[in-house]
Formats: C-alpha cells, sequence, structure tokens
C-alpha cells in the first residue's frame, strides 16, 4: 500500500511503539487521528500536531467514546496497536486481581473487534485499505509470567487469521504485526534484550507498504522460525521467558 494521502487511525498512539508508528506514517504522507488516555501524553501529542481523541479502550464506554469520535470520519487504515499487560502470575505472594486481567482482555481483544466492526463500512468504502492488528511474538508461544496478556495476543492473532481470509476478495487487507520485546513503558523493569520502538514501527510500516500478511519484527522472525520446525520446542524456549 502507499500510505500517501491515505487516512489513518492509530490506537495508543501517545507513547511507546504507536507513537513512532504515528510520526513514521505522517511522514510517509498519511493523515493519523490517534488515541491516548493519559492526558499529559494527549496534550503533548496534541501539540506536536496530532488529532487525538482522548479515550480509555478498556471498557465499553470508552470504545463507544471512540467510536463516536471517527463519526462521520472516512479512513483508510486501522491500526490497533493500544494494548497492556496484567499482573497474573500465581508464584507471587498474594493473588492477582481478577478485574486487571477483564480490563486487559478488553483493551487487547474486544476494543479491537468493537473497532474493526464499528469501522469496517468506512473501510470497505475506500479504494484500498487495511486493519493491522498489533499481536505479539507471545501470542505464538506464552511465556509463564503473562498468562493474560499472551492469551489475549493468542487470540486476537487467531481473530486476525480469519478475518484475513473473511475478507481476502475484498479492497482490506488484513496485517498483523507481531513485536519483540521493544523498549517502552510495557518492559520496563525487564531486562531482556530491547528493540528501540522506532525500529519497531519501521519494520511494521514496511510490511504494511509490501502488502505482507505478518510484520515479524527483529526476534520474531527465528521465534517463527523455530515455531515451525518444532512447536514443542518454541514452547519450551518462551515459557521460562
Ligand atoms: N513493548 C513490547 O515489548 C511489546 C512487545 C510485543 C507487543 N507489544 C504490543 O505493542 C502495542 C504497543 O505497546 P507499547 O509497548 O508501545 O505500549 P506503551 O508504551 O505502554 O503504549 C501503549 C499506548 O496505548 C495506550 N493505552 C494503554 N492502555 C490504554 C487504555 N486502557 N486505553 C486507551 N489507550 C491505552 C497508551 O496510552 P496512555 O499512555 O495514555 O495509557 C499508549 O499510547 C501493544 O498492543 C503491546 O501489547 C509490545
Amino acid at each position: 500500500m502507499n500510505l500517501s494521502g491515505k487516512t489513518a487511525l492509530v490506537t495508543g498512539g501517545t507513547d511507546g511503539i504507536g507513537a513512532q508508528l504515528v510520526r513514521q506514517l505522517r511522514a510517509k504522507g498519511a493523515a493519523v487521528i490517534t488515541t491516548g488516555r493519559n492526558a499529559e501524553r494527549v496534550a503533548a501529542t496534541r501539540a506536536d500536531g496530532f488529532d487525538v481523541i482522548a479515550c480509555d479502550l478498556s471498557n465499553r464506554e470508552g470504545v463507544d467514546a471512540l467510536i463516536a469520535g471517527m463519526s462521520g470520519r472516512t479512513i483508510d487504515i486501522l491500526v490497533n496497536n493500544a494494548g497492556a499487560g496484567a499482573d497474573h502470575d500465581f508464584r507471587n505472594p498474594g493473588l492477582p486481581d481478577a478485574g486487571a486481567a477483564d480490563a486487559a482482555i478488553f483493551l487487547n481483544l474486544n476494543a479491537p473487534i468493537h473497532l474493526i466492526t464499528a469501522l469496517m463500512a468506512t473501510l470497505k468504502s475506500r479504494p484500498e485499505a487495511q486493519i493491522v492488528n498489533v499481536t505479539s511474538g507471545l501470542a505464538i508461544a506464552p511465556r509463564a509470567g503473562g498468562p493474560v496478556y499472551c492469551a489475549t495476543k493468542a487470540a486476537l492473532r487467531s481473530y486476525t487469521q480469519a478475518l484475513r481470509y473473511q475478507l481476502k476478495d475484498t479492497n482490506i487487507h488484513v496485517v498483523e504485526a507481531l513485536p519483540p520485546v521493544v523498549e517502552t513503558k510495557m518492559t520496563a523493569g525487564r531486562d531482556s534484550r530491547k528493540m528501540a520502538p522506532e525500529e519497531c514501527a519501521r519494520q511494521i510500516i514496511a510490511a504494511m507498504e509490501r502488502g505482507a500478511d505478518e510484520a515479524n519484527v527483529g526476534m520474531v522472525r527465528l521465534l517463527q522460525r523455530v515455531h515451525s520446525l518444532s512447536p514443542a520446542l518454541a514452547r519450551r524456549i518462551m515459557i521460562k521467558f
């Protein structure tokens, strides 16, 4: 897809990978609408010239507010990027917060499904359109410490694959972006090697331009290769990650 002249809605563009996606899409000539929650980051992103709809996508009301904010607007590209983890490790003292798990499930899975549904008509009306769902290398095989997060990403990966097949003879191409560990606030405190968010966004956008089905970013390319040879080995490596 030639991104120049296209209009994209990118969720979670006020920080991390999304903040780089919106900048790089703009540099390619796309108009960008984005979202965020944190008031300071929303204000800073607006000051940078972006159209930002402030909303919390971890519940139905917030998603409905975004859908209402998009009413009457036409887009060519929907990037479901906003996402977060939930502490859910029974090896730690105390019980995990099941409410936090619900919020992560809504943000990572329900929100993309609602947005795709609400924006399908506008995407279908364009000559060429894309839906980009940001999952994770952890959608291929889970790590023990993040079962809720990994489950949401595996579910979104499955949804994305079925959606791509449904839409294969239409104007809408469905892309899955699978980042590795990236240096953002989500991975603060983790001491593994982390990719810069600029490079992660660059690889996702290159896949969008190529019209690839998947953006397997950085080490995720290797993980895909291991998984295609031995899913059991991929699971053994990732579970301790
Ligand atoms: N970082 C990694 O290593 C990594 C690896 C694989 C996949 N991913 C995926 O990549 C995507 C981006 O992650 P990131 O690391 O860039 O995260 P991030 O730095 O935490 O940024 C997330 C963005 O999403 C927004 N967001 C978070 N919770 C939200 C909520 N409840 N409602 C609305 N917006 C919300 C944030 O806005 P506020 O700051 O205003 O909340 C921010 O703009 C996510 O889907 C994540 O799962 C990340």
